[in-house]
């Protein structure tokens, strides 16, 4: 392999420059991490099926007219994606309460939400990514009002749509985290979706049985972490060639 001028390396993925100026390369790790970072594992494969859950996903909401930096899928662990300038956001809708919003709010995991509730954490680890209002995030400029509202209605879009898509197959989409970046057309600046969508960042439960589908097998230590990601992929139609 060559060597590739590294960009960025997070907790489960790093950047490399790509082949053309305005995209690069996003490689998926094995890497895993919880609490912090003070929970840590490598689990053999899972940048693999998660570089192929993110490029479905993304494909489809691409296909529905969500505009997302995926380019295309460069091979088991790497895809071209859009370069951005990643608002500092984690926007985290929920459709039933679990995991902070239970803990927050004393609400048992499972009980159904009135409604979709869209939240917004300052990504910043130091900080513990703390929850953040609007007033924080317009006044320290972090994104402007109309970017928020972009952000929340492309939010709830991705959250109808993969409501359906999971639904469709047996899943509950319990909750889930995106992020945006900005893309820059001459002085205007448009917003689409970047980073992944894969289990790492969904919860998402059987519709049965309500067992976990997703990173909370490795933050709970239920097991069958990466039994459980192919599942999804399984029942999602791809990975047909993984065990
Ligand atoms: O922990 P919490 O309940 O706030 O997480 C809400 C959703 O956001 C979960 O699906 C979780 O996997 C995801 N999340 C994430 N990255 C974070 C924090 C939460 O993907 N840093």
């Amino acid at each position: 392999m060559t060597r590739r001028k590294k960009i960025y390396e997070g907790k489960a993925k790093i950047l490399y420059e790509g082949p053309e100026p305005g995209t690069l390369i996003q490689y998926f790790k094995d890497d895993t991490t919880a609490f912090d970072a003070t929970k840590k594992a490598v689990l053999e494969g899972k940048g693999v099926i998660n570089n192929r859950i993110s490029e479905y996903i993304m494909t489809r909401l691409g296909s529905i007219g969500v505009q997302t930096h995926f380019i295309k899928r460069l091979n088991l662990r790497e895809q071209l994606i859009r370069e951005v300038e990643i608002i500092p956001l984690e926007v985290v809708c929920r459709n039933v309460a679990a995991g902070s919003l239970s803990t927050r709010f004393g609400m048992p995991e499972g009980q159904a939400l009135p409604r979709s509730i869209i939240e917004f954490y300052l990504k910043d680890d130091k900080l513990h990514d703390p929850m953040v209002a609007e007033e924080h995030i317009t006044a320290f400029n972090w994104a402007s009002t109309q970017e928020i509202d972009d952000m929340m209605a492309l939010t709830l879009r991705v959250n109808d749509f993969l409501t359906g898509m999971f639904g469709a197959v047996g899943i509950t989409l319990v909750d889930f985290k995106i992020e945006f970046g900005r893309i820059w057309e001459n002085d205007f600046a448009r917003i689409i979706l970047a980073d992944e969508i894969s289990p790492d960042s969904c919860r998402l439960w059987d519709a049965q049985t309500n067992e976990k589908l997703d990173k909370d097998r490795f933050r709970r230590d239920l097991g069958n972490v990466i039994e459980s990601y192919t599942e999804v992929a399984r029942r999602l139609g791809i990975m047909k060639e993984m065990p």
